[in-house]
């Protein structure tokens, strides 16, 4: 289980272990430049593109990907959580973990300060369950759904009793304030003043991220018919519903071994798919799969099995929300069960070799959905003919590889008994007038990072003193790549707290795979930078430059809009604001120039 480790034993393993050391128990690393390289472990290759830099103590795959520092390699290497990593490089760089404290008075960030609240709060919840008294409602309600002790600790499920402030007062006695607790989202704000628990009479799944972190909770009735059903933590800064997959910490050892991952939809199918050896299962917690979810998977094998609950008006909806998986590079199989029963239900009534069968006959999206849409239409009539058209090539659009296109173009045209050309013009028609490439514009702008931000970032991580210049002379706002906002965010506020900000520890405070591989890939990539007061000036210009043209734009609108409808003070005003700009523009040229 994880355990709370404080943040100066995690620094003192870190500044201990040397990357390349520890790397090189594992790889053979070759010298190049002040860098080193290897085929990457984690991917197939046979040049090298995976660097490991022994000055910012991090790694970057170049064809793959993956980067991190000395704990996501470890992590990554033998799949193991945040905390196992960390006490095995502990054990071989001779630091003592300590004993985890509870009630240690260390300072600590917010993200940790919420995860320390869900831990004891998991720790609570499942105390209650096992010891309590009041437990036997909800022990009777497990049994009668066939569920054991074993997977009750498997799974770390809890009890939350009906009593109004149980959680509150203990995690108040255990030195979590109010504060924390509201934003963990484990209280809420009672009318006329004070707190309650927000789970009440429920039963409690603890939802733990890929590291072992409890980051929330789902609650469940004891009695059908009670509302809501389910009730889930709210989103808060460690939590948010359609990033996290429940199951994924148990599971992910296992979707690796059987290189693939099946998909459910409800925390109970999860559980039993687990309880039936299907260990490589998880679940999206009511939603569809969202591109975050299938990033996150996608890490750990390319073959996503859905599983749905049968429900023919949902099946074509569910289906459109699979389109976003295709552009990944995913192809998902989808599994139909009988009417009315989920994989719960399935498992208990039907068995392992059933369920099997369900999984062995899955087809892919397109022989899925070409099989719904000639359930919905009458492929005999053209004008369904055209229906049918219309709805399928929105989905095989989004496919790049041209061979597979070309396999469906085929499949839909026989089927339709119209010749591969007419499909082939429709296709083409589509993909100018219609598709507008959401998914791929998105990839774009995640690629997309304004150089002078990039080598921004690389000053002030080099050499910290420049961070208080920066946080003087630019604002977050001032930041137009969205990926590196919430690292230069983050940046300022380690720095505000006087911490040392280096590439590596940067990593795990932020936590997020992209995050992660978007400061490796930086760094990897970017040259020494030599003249670094030049450049941050340089770079600091820049910005400024582009944050004054795009309000210039702004204003220009404006006024074209004041002008229209005749507000002349409007326009006075805009006119002063724009001169205001201009000037500025030209003094930061000038400084440019002779700075
Ligand atoms: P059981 O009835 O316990 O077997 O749960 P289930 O998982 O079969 O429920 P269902 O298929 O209705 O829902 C699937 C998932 O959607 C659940 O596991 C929840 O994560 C989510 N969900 C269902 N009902 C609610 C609700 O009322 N509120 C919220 N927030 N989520 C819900
Ligand atoms: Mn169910």
């Amino acid at each position: 289980m994880a355990g709370y480790i404080p943040q100066e034993v995690i620094e003192e393993v870190r500044s201990r272990a040397d990357i390349v050391e520890i790397i090189s128990e594992y790889i053979p690393l070759k010298k190049s430049g002040g860098n080193f390289k290897a085929l990457c472990p984690f991917h197939n290759e046979k040049t090298s593109s995976f660097m490991v830099s022994p000055a910012k103590q991090i790694y970057h795959c170049f064809g793959c990907g993956v980067g991190g520092n000395v704990f996501n390699f470890v992590m990554m290497h033998e799949h193991l959580s945040f905390h196992e990593a960390i006490k095995k490089i502990a054990a071989n760089v001779g630091v003592k973990l300590p004993e985890i404290n509870k009630k240690s008075s260390i300072a600590e960030t917010l993200f940790n300060k919420l995860l320390k609240a869900n831990e004891l709060t998991m720790l609570f919840y499942h105390k209650q369950l096992l010891e309590s008294r009041e437990a036997v409602s909800v022990k009777t309600y497990l049994k009668s759904r066939d569920f054991n002790r074993a997977t009750a600790e498997n799974f770390k499920l809890g009890f939350a009793s009906s009593q109004w402030r149980s959680l509150f007062e203990y995690l108040l006695k255990e030195g979590i304030s109010d504060k924390v607790m509201a934003q963990a989202g484990l209280i809420s704000p009672r009318q006329g003043g004070g707190y309650c628990d927000r789970f009440r009479n429920r039963l409690i799944f603890p939802i733990f991220n890929s590291y072992d972190k409890v980051i929330g909770f789902g609650g469940r009735v004891l009695e059908d018919g009670q509302m809501p059903k389910y009730l889930n933590s709210p989103d808060t800064p460690v939590f948010s519903k359609g990033k996290n997959l429940y199951g994924l910490n148990l599971a992910k050892k296992f979707i690796l071994e059987k290189d693939r991952v099946i998909i459910v939809e409800g925390y109970t199918d999860c559980i039993r798919a687990h309880e039936n050896s299907f260990k490589e299962t998880v679940a999206t917690l009511g939603t569809a799969l969202t591109v975050e979810q299938a990033r996150s998977l996608k890490r750990y094998t390319k073959n996503f099995i859905l599983i749905y609950d049968a429900d023919d008006a949902g099946e074509l909806a569910a289906l459109r929300n699979l389109d976003v998986l295709l552009p990944e590079g995913v192809m998902p199989r989808i599994a139909v069960l009988p009417k009315g029963s989920d994989p719960d239900d399935y498992l208990r009534n039907s068995g392992i070799d059933n369920f099997n069968k369900i999984i062995e006959n899955t087809k892919n999206i397109f022989d899925y959905k070409l099989q719904l849409l000639f359930k919905k239409y009458n492929a005999s009539s053209s004008e369904d003919k055209v229906r049918i058209t219309e709805e399928f090539l929105p989905t095989l659009s989004l496919v790049s590889n041209s061979v597979l296109r070309s396999i469906y173009v085929k499949k839909l045209a026989e089927a339709l008994n119209v010749g591969e050309v007419n499909i082939l013009s429709e296709l083409s028609k589509f993909q100018k007038a219609v598709y507008k490439p959401v998914i791929s514009k998105d990839v774009n702008k995640k690629k997309f990072i304004d150089l002078a931000e990039k080598i921004l970032l690389v000053i002030m991580l080099d050499d910290n003193e420049f961070i208080a210049n920066a946080k003087k002379e630019l604002s977050i706002d001032d930041f137009i790549s969205d990926d590196i906002r919430p690292i230069i965010s983050k940046t300022f506020e380690l720095y505000e707290e006087n911490k040392k900000v280096k590439p590596a520890a940067l990593i795990d405070e932020l936590n997020d795979d992209e995050s992660r591989i978007l400061i490796t890939s930086v760094f990897l990539d970017m040259p020494e930078i030599k003249d670094k007061e030049k450049n941050f000036t340089d770079c600091i210009i820049s910005i400024k430059k582009r944050c004054i043209e795009s309000k210039l734009n702004r204003i220009k609108l404006k006024q074209k809009e004041a002008q229209q409808k005749d507000m002349n003070e409007e326009a006075q005003e805009l006119l002063k604001e724009a001169t205001a700009l201009i000037k500025e523009r030209k003094e930061l040229t000038k400084k440019k120039n002779y700075g």
